[in-house]
């Protein structure tokens, strides 16, 4: 193959080990991704020692399943580009080191990728590779992106600079505690249902009715806005969201309700399945329960709804992206695109593919900076509290 422009990218920044090539940021050879979620499910949430431990096991088989895929070698690739963070430290010193390894051996240069970023660049890859649309970055207004996923809400304006031809950021919302992906797992865990919780609320939702119960998100006090305090961002225009008051409603409901039997026996009925999913768990619950997982949803939907379009009002964005894991939820992606429509603002949604974690967006996400010539340095190490932008 003598395709050029082809860039390597691994991430191993959470959960999931994955390699993927990608063709001048926009057309996907390959994108291999091998899920622990076997590995983890039975603790109900990431244990950091054994992910970095899958990673090592897998990063290889990975990177050869990629170049397979796509059919190419190791001497076709331009470059590796790889997730700097954020992320868990064990889990992204695995990447790396493979990484800074490869592109060593090879004498190919390495790019440091900021995962964020790279959720970003998942919704700008599938952008590029649909010519007949007009290329966004082209344009001149900021675009507002929310990258919502199991460890981050954070909401930035991006844009395109002609000149350096990259992308800037400017973070301007952010949670103060919980990231939403995290409540979606944590009440899935504690109303019994599987790992990761997104996607088995996101099947039970529209079973039950979103208006029985009624959540109201508590009003994030003035300290955090303060300026100078770590992870403050503009006091007078910035955007705060929090979810773990919802998370203590949802287990106070449940205990008010006298729901524990409930749960137990559906906790002890789907570990008894040899592969449960989602589907599994329909018959497992009462109407209450369905109810109740109904209105968390709504809430937590409509509290990131309500936010990233005030956020796109105030700093006047053309667009709307929203990326991360919890983008893949059915009931965001419809109450997010009749609010767009409603405003005239086009909006975009990486296929579900995209939407978790993968390296494909890694790979896409470098694409700019090897054209600038944007190298990571020799001294490259994990950095898992990484943030994105100004
Ligand atoms: O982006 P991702 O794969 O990893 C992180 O960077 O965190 O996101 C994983 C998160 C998990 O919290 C998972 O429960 C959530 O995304 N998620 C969903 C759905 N699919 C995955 N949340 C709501 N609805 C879904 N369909
Ligand atoms: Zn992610």
């Amino acid at each position: 193959m003598s395709a050029t422009g082809l860039i390597l990218g691994i991430e191993t920044s959470c959960d999931e080990t994955a390699a993927a090539v990608v063709q001048r940021g926009a057309e996907i050879l390959s994108n291999a991704v091998s899920s622990q979620i076997a590995v983890h499910s039975p603790y109900g949430g990431v244990v950091p020692e054994l992910a970095s431990r899958e990673h090592l096991r897998n990063i290889l088989p990975v990177v050869r399943e990629a170049l397979a895929e796509a059919g190419v070698t190791y001497a076709n690739i331009d470059a590796v580009a790889v997730t700097e963070g954020p992320g868990l430290a064990g889990a992204l010193l695995v990447g790396i080191s493979f990484a800074k390894s490869l592109a060593f051996a090879l004498g190919k240069p390495l790019i440091a990728v900021n995962h964020l970023e790279g959720h970003i660049h998942a919704v700008l890859l599938e952008e590029a590779k649909r010519p007949e649309e007009p290329r966004r970055e082209q344009e001149a207004g900021p675009t507002l992106a929310l990258v919502v996923s199991g460890g981050h809400t954070h909401l930035y304006l991006a844009e395109f600079s002609e000149g350096a031809g990259t992308w800037t950021y400017r973070n301007v919302g952010r949670t103060v505690d919980d990231a939403a992906g995290e409540a979606f797992d944590k009440v899935a865990k504690l109303l019994g249902l599987g790992y990761p919780g997104g996607p088995w609320i996101d099947a039970l939702a529209p079973h039950g009715n979103p208006e029985a119960v009624q959540f109201s998100f508590s009003q994030i006090k003035a300290k955090v806005h303060r300026r100078g305090e770590p992870g403050a961002l503009d006091p007078t225009e910035a955007i705060y969201f929090s979810f773990s008051g919802i998370k203590t409603a949802m287990l106070r409901h449940t205990q008010v309700h006298e729901m524990g039997a409930s749960i137990e026996a559906r906790r002890a009925a789907l570990a008894g399945l040899p592969d449960p999913r989602p589907a599994d768990a329909a018959p497992l619950c009462d109407q209450r329960t369905l109810d109740l997982i109904a209105s968390f949803q709504r809430s937590v939907v409509d509290d990131l709804r309500r936010k990233t379009f005030r956020a796109a009002e105030m700093f006047g964005a053309e667009r709307v992206i929203v990326s991360g894991g919890v983008a893949a939820n059915r009931e965001l992606r419809v109450r997010f695109t009749a609010e767009a429509a409603e405003r005239h603002l086009p909006i975009a949604f990486p296929s579900l593919a995209l939407a978790t974690d993968n390296a494909a967006m890694i790979a896409a996400a470098a694409w700019p900076k090897f054209v600038a010539g944007e190298v990571a340095r020799d001294g490259l190490t994990a950095e898992p509290s990484l943030k994105l932008g100004s």
